[in-house]
């Protein structure tokens, strides 16, 4: 694909979902420890975010961490966990002030009190932003999400407030962590890996999946348009036959 073609902005996607793959690979090649590759990966998610922005973008959201991931060494959750915090933390103020508006997709259960302030802050202080909308998936998991999309909605038909045949495909939408936000035109994994790892399975239903080469603490926005170029090279059919 030549760097030189343009984007169309006329066929840019609204929204690009991330599988940010591959910090423990760079920091492998470093013989520095995961940790250590996690730690850049949070800086590579800064220019993620601005490459966003600057590219006009209104729907970005990053894969952070999956309900498999509980089954790494407690050290490195408790890493990945710290480097949550600290994002939230010192980002805050600056995402706010840049238009972000920020939500946290994934189950709280799992997540200690002050965490889920943490969240239910950031979530607050950007709720009046609309020029990006950022989701950070966070303890999420796809069929977690839709077991408890499930559980929602059957309450909801035990206590009379919906009937049965109003389960459709758009009830059951709104009941995702992502209601209101549109499914992603792109599924964009780094790291070479070709699998969705329990991601967005619902939402992804016809997302082209793009596959880069790059570790995700290399990441930067020129990969970001790399991928829109990919993108708006592919035909998107949708079941249906060429226009
Ligand atoms: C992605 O990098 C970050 C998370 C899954 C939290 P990895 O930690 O999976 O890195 P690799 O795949 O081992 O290189
Ligand atoms: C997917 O990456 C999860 C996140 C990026 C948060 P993993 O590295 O955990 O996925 P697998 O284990 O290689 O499928
Ligand atoms: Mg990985």
């Amino acid at each position: 694909m030549s760097e030189e073609t343009t984007l169309q902005q006329s066929r840019l996607p609204q929204h690009v979902a991330i599988i940010m793959d591959g910090n423990g690979r760079w920091a492998a090649a470093r013989h520095k420890p995961r940790q250590f590759g996690h730690h850049q990966g949070v800086e590579a998610v800064r220019r993620c975010v601005e490459a966003a922005g600057n590219l006009g973008i209104r729907h970005l959201t990053l894969y952070s961490f999956s309900t498999e991931n509980w089954r790494r060494p407690e050290e490195e959750i408790k890493a990945l966990f710290n480097l949550m915090r600290g994002f939230v933390e010192k980002d805050v103020k600056q995402l706010r002030d840049n238009g972000v508006h920020v939500r946290i997709l994934g189950a709280r259960e799992k997540l200690s009190p002050d965490l889920i302030a943490m969240i239910d802050d950031v979530e607050s202080q950007t709720s009046h932003n609309h020029k990006l909308y950022l989701n950070i998936a966070f303890n999420y998991g796809g069929r977690d999400e839709l077991a408890r999309t499930c559980r929602a909605l059957a309450r909801k038909v035990k206590a009379g407030d919906l009937d049965v045949d109003d389960i459709t495909e758009a009830s059951i939408s709104k009941h995702l962590d992502t209601a209101s936000v549109p499914d992603p035109e792109i599924i964009l994994r780094t790291s070479g890996e070709q699998r969705l790892s329990n991601f967005l399975l619902w939402q992804s239903a016809y997302s082209e999946f793009i596959v880069l080469d790059v570790l995700w603490p290399d990441f930067t926005q020129t990969h970001f348009e790399e991928a829109l170029r990919i993108y708006q090279s592919r035909e998107r059919r949708q079941g249906g036959i060429e226009p």
